[in-house]
């Protein structure tokens, strides 16, 4: 595979299977595509994940929570891992840990999360559950940037809407939802590595799309 000069340097921070991950792997395989994930960083030493990013060549790091004193202290391991690599674009993909400031300043604007609902709506753990027993009739995806302070909260680049199946189990209406997650990841961060995205309060803009 030739890596093209010049693409936005990603890297991701996962913690389990790495599905998005594998997305985001896929696509910067395609030599049109203007980003590349240049380092995997997991808080878990047996992620799939890992295994995902050593099979498509990528850097593969565990950094071990237990080594740090707090959660901050971790975080900003995680900052010099990235800095050093010179990443331009940090993606959560399924990273199980709430990101101190210490993280969240130094990437401002410069890191993404995808969540398994349509934000605001059923932030957190089991969103696919929560919409399910809410009775939604809509379920989706959302990718947004980091913020600090709560959970799943940022300014929302893309969403992808699913309805809901009355006979839906949480792994049906999940496996609907991830495949509109595998799609809308890539697509945000294309837009971010093009320059189409600019933020204006807490709304996102894409140019040439709205
Ligand atoms: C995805 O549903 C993602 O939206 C959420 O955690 C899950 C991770 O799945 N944040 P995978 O590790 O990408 O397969």
């Amino acid at each position: 595979m030739t890596r093209a000069a010049g693409r936005l340097r990603v890297g991701a921070l996962v913690s389990g299977r790495g599905s998005n991950l594998q997305a985001l792997l896929d696509a910067s395989a395609r030599a049109d595509y203007p980003a590349e994930i240049v380092v995997v960083i997991s808080d878990r030493e047996r992620a799939a994940a890992l295994d995902r990013a050593r099979t498509a060549g990528v850097e593969a790091l565990f950094v071990n929570p237990k080594d740090f004193a707090d959660r901050e202290a971790f975080d900003l391991a995680l900052v010099r891992e990235l800095t050093a690599r010179r990443v331009g674009l940090v993606c959560c993909a399924g990273f199980m840990r709430i990101l101190s400031p210490a993280f969240t300043r130094a990437f401002a604007g410069r890191a993404m999360n995808i969540h398994p609902s349509l934000l605001p709506a059923f932030p957190g753990l089991h969103a696919q559950r929560q919409a399910l027993d809410y009775g939604a009739k809509v379920a989706g995806a959302t990718v947004h940037f980091l913020e600090d302070g709560a959970v799943d909260t940022g300014s929302i680049i893309l969403q992808s809407s699913v309805p809901v199946h009355p006979d839906d189990t949480e792994d049906t209406l999940s496996a609907r939802i991830l495949i509109e997650e595998h799609k809308l990841y890539p697509e945000a961060v294309r837009l971010f590595a093009e320059g189409r995205l600019s933020v204006e309060g807490r709304r996102v803009f894409v140019r040439g799309r709205e």
